[in-house]
Parts: C-alpha cells; structure tokens; sequence
C-alpha cells in the first residue's frame, strides 16, 4: 500500500499514520520527522532548515524530495509505505509521481483529514513529545501518567518549538496557500478521500479503514495497535 495522509498541521497525521503503519506493516515516512531529527543531530542539512522549522516556513522541495528518496530506497518502504507531511505542494506532488513511476510504482489512494482551525489549535497547544524515544502526548486529550515525563521511558517531554501559537496561525496559513491546492490535484486523479478528523482518534482510524477498502489486510480490526 503507498498511502499518503494530507491536512493541515495537527489535524492528526502523524498519530494515524503510526496506527496505520502497524496495521498495514508499512512503514510511516514523516518529513516533519526526518526534519527534526537532521536538526538534533546537527548535519548539514540540519543546520540549515533549523529555522526554518522554527518560524513554521516550508523547507525547499529539493532539500525535502531528496530526503524522501534516500528514505524510500530503504528496504522496509519497497513494499509500500505512509507518507505523512509529504507532498505539501503541487511541485513536490509532480516531483514524488515522477520518482515513483521510475520505478514502476505509483500512489494507491490519498486520504486528507479534515479538522477546523480552532480544534487544531487546540490540539497543537497540548501536544508534548518525549526528548529521547519521540513519543507524543496531549496534555488535553491524551495526558501522560506523570506530568512532563514519557511513561515509555521516563524522559522528558517538551513543546515543540513551531508549536506557539502564532507559529501554528502561521503554518496554518502556509497549509492553506501551498498545501491545500493538492486535494484538487489528488482528486482531479481520482484517489482522494477526504476523512473527518474529528472525533477519538480510534473513530478516525475507523473512518480511514473503511475508505482504504481492501488495502488494508481483512483481519485488521481498528484500535488493533493499542
Ligand atoms: P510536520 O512535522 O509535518 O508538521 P505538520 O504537518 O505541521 O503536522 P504536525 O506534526 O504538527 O501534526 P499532525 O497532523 O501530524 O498531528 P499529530 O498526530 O501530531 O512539519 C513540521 C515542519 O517541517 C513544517 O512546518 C516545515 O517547516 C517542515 N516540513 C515538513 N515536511 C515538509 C515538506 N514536505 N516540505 C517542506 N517543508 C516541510 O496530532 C497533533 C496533536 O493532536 C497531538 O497532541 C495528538 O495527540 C492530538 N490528536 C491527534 N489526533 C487526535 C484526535 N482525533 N482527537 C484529539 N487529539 C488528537
């Protein structure tokens, strides 16, 4: 299954995508994720989109697209993979089909979760993620045992920086003017669906199940991964 998640910053992408991949037995390719993690580990390409991230601005496509091709020539995405965060433009959509038909593979099926602007908000100022194993939390919905630490592993859990609020105002802007125009582009290509995303987060995995038909494996029942 090659699946790719849109929306808009919070709208739950990535917490789907983690349900999915599990379900699936596909790997979650998160741009925002490979990101952050070139940023961590200061490499080259670290350095120079760390603020970039910051200010809640879109990376250049080649930096991104270049990223994403090293990541799909990994063994565990030949057989399919979720990509979560990517495309996020016209240009970077054009670019991912002609990777994609160069190696006789294509996109099964785009699912754009939908959710209004002030739940994401919302969302956003709640999230926490772990300093040292990057498991996500929501102060609001989804509250760790101990306060400011992982249950997983006991580490600290911090705010992302892009997640002030008037950061998150800001990348809710970028999504509409650069990112919003591929639902009609996905939907001119006939593999576009669009989910609502609101509502716990097992009701949206079942809502994706359902309009994924038979790309999921039969026996996949949703919640499967908790
Ligand atoms: P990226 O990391 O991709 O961020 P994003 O798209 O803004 O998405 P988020 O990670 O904020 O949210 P999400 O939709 O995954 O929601 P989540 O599941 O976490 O990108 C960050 C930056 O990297 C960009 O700004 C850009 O600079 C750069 N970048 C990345 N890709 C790029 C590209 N292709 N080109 C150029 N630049 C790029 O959920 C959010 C919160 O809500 C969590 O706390 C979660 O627990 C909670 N939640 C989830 N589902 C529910 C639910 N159903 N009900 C209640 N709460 C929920």
């Amino acid at each position: 299954m090659r699946l790719i998640l849109l929306g808009p910053p919070g709208a739950g992408k990535g917490t789907q995508a983690r349900m999915l991949s599990e379900l699936a037995g596909v790997p979650q390719v998160a741009s925002g994720d490979l990101l952050r993690a070139a940023v961590r580990e200061k490499t080259a390409l670290g350095v120079k989109v760390a603020g970039i991230l910051e200010r809640g601005d879109l990376v250049p496509d080649e930096m991104v697209v270049k990223l994403i091709e090293k990541r799909l020539d990994a063994p565990d995405a030949r057989k399919g993979f979720i990509l979560d965060g990517f495309p996020r433009s016209v240009p970077q959509a054009e670019l991912l089909g002609a990777m994609l038909k160069g190696r006789g593979a294509a996109i099964d099926r785009v699912l754009a979760v939908m959710v209004p602007d002030e739940e994401i908000v919302k969302r956003i100022s709640g999230r926490r993620t772990c300093r040292n194993c990057q498991a996500m939390y929501n102060v609001i919905f989804d509250p760790p045992r101990k306060p400011d630490a992982c249950d997983k592993c006991g580490g600290e859990l911090y705010q992302r920086e892009d997640d002030a609020e008037a950061t998150v105002r800001h990348r809710l802007e970028v999504y509409n003017a650069t990112t919003r125009p591929l639902l009609d582009y996905y939907a001119g290509a006939g593999i576009l669906a669009r989910i609502e995303g609101v509502g716990r987060p097992e009701e949206v995995e079942r809502r994706m199940i359902k309009a994924l038909g038979g790309l999921i494996p039969a026996n996949a029942k949703p919640g499967m991964s908790h």
